[in-house]
């Protein structure tokens, strides 16, 4: 009982440490594109609440100019950390130094600025997703299920829906499925276009693709949303998702988990939106005096599709079954 009870008193005196740290955490955050995106904000703000820190939000609504303007907006306030995504990946030098300038400890999330920014740039930690990969999951994943089903000769027409333009997650995304699907012939890319990481954006490009290339045999869509989008272009042009074109998402979103399992998307490629848990575990660290990391920290990732089974990766990593994860499904 004693042990009980100095336990919780230390836990408290932890708690209380923290939260008397009075800390204030801005986050500039791209805007409200995609369920990821929803997710990737919903975590953050919570995580930096349940701390008891103060957390300041600025969604920039996909435009550049209004990002600069939030951080120099967060440097003016005197905030303690500053969280940054870009919307894009060059055009940041100039105010990230600023921010150095202003010695604000400065996290980067999810897409990181180009290398040559980064390169220049002070940071004290940096975590997101390893984009190339993911679009060399993609390719695998696609290559590999065609084999499987007997189509592994057979000559394949692919489009591609691209995120934003000029972002790190479209750029590296598309890196990454050229590269990879140069290793199955059978593949052929006959389309590629932005669809911004949007649903309608997704739904008009894959219209277009629709009306304009006369066999589609896959979609690769660079988030789920475009691939949710994809969906109803080919329900409302009389075919079946799933079937009559195969449809390969990323993120692995809740809804697309949904629409895997009911069958009208094969796969999902997992890139995770939650990294409160990191940032906080970060901030108490430097709080406590830890040093400072340059490394970009990924997160473990997997992909998920119909039946499971296909290897996604060229290190021969497995899908997981839609159905047997969903009930764990957090965003
Ligand atoms: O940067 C991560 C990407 O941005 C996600 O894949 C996409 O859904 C989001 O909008």
């Amino acid at each position: 009982m004693k042990k009980l009870v100095a336990v919780l008193l230390s836990l408290v005196m932890l708690m209380t440490a923290t939260s008397a740290l009075g800390l204030t955490i801005a986050f500039s955050q791209i805007g409200q594109e995609s369920d990821w995106r929803t997710a990737n904000t919903d975590d953050m703000k919570a995580g930096i609440e349940a701390e008891g820190w103060n957390y300041v939000y600025s969604d920039a609504q996909q435009q550049q100019p209004n990002q600069v303007a939030a951080l120099r907006s967060f440097i003016t306030q005197g905030v303690d950390y500053i969280l940054f995504t870009g919307v894009v990946s060059t055009g940041w030098e100039e105010v990230l130094k600023e921010v150095n300038e202003a010695e604000i400890p400065l996290i980067l999330v999810d897409r990181m600025p180009d290398a040559e920014t980064m390169a220049v740039i002070e940071y004290v930690g940096a975590f997101g997703g390893d984009f190339v990969e993911e679009g060399r999951r993609m390719a695998h994943w696609t290559g590999n299920y065609m084999a499987s089903v007997g189509r592994g000769d057979e000559e394949v027409n692919v489009v591609i829906l691209e995120g934003t333009t000029g972002s790190a997650a479209a750029m590296d995304r598309s890196a990454g499925i050229l590269e990879a699907i140069e290793l199955y012939p059978n593949l052929n890319v006959v389309g590629s276009q932005t669809g911004n990481f949007t649903r309608a954006e997704g739904l008009a490009v894959m219209e277009s693709f629709l009306k304009s290339i006369d066999k589609i045999d896959v979609v690769l869509a660079q988030n789920d949303d475009m691939a949710l989008g994809a969906i109803d272009a080919i329900k409302a042009a009389g075919m079946v998702p799933g079937v009559d074109i195969i449809i390969v998402g990323c993120d692995a979103v809740k809804n697309a988990f949904d629409v895997i399992v009911a069958g009208e998307m094969n796969a999902t490629i997992e890139c995770t939106p939650l990294y409160s848990a990191a940032v906080v575990e970060l901030i108490k660290y430097l709080e406590a005096g830890g040093e400072p990391s340059r490394d970009i920290i990924n997160p473990e990732e997997f992909a998920f599709c119909v039946e499971g089974g296909i290897v996604y990766s060229a290190d021969g990593r497995v899908s997981i079954k839609a159905a047997d994860a969903i009930d764990e499904r957090v965003y």
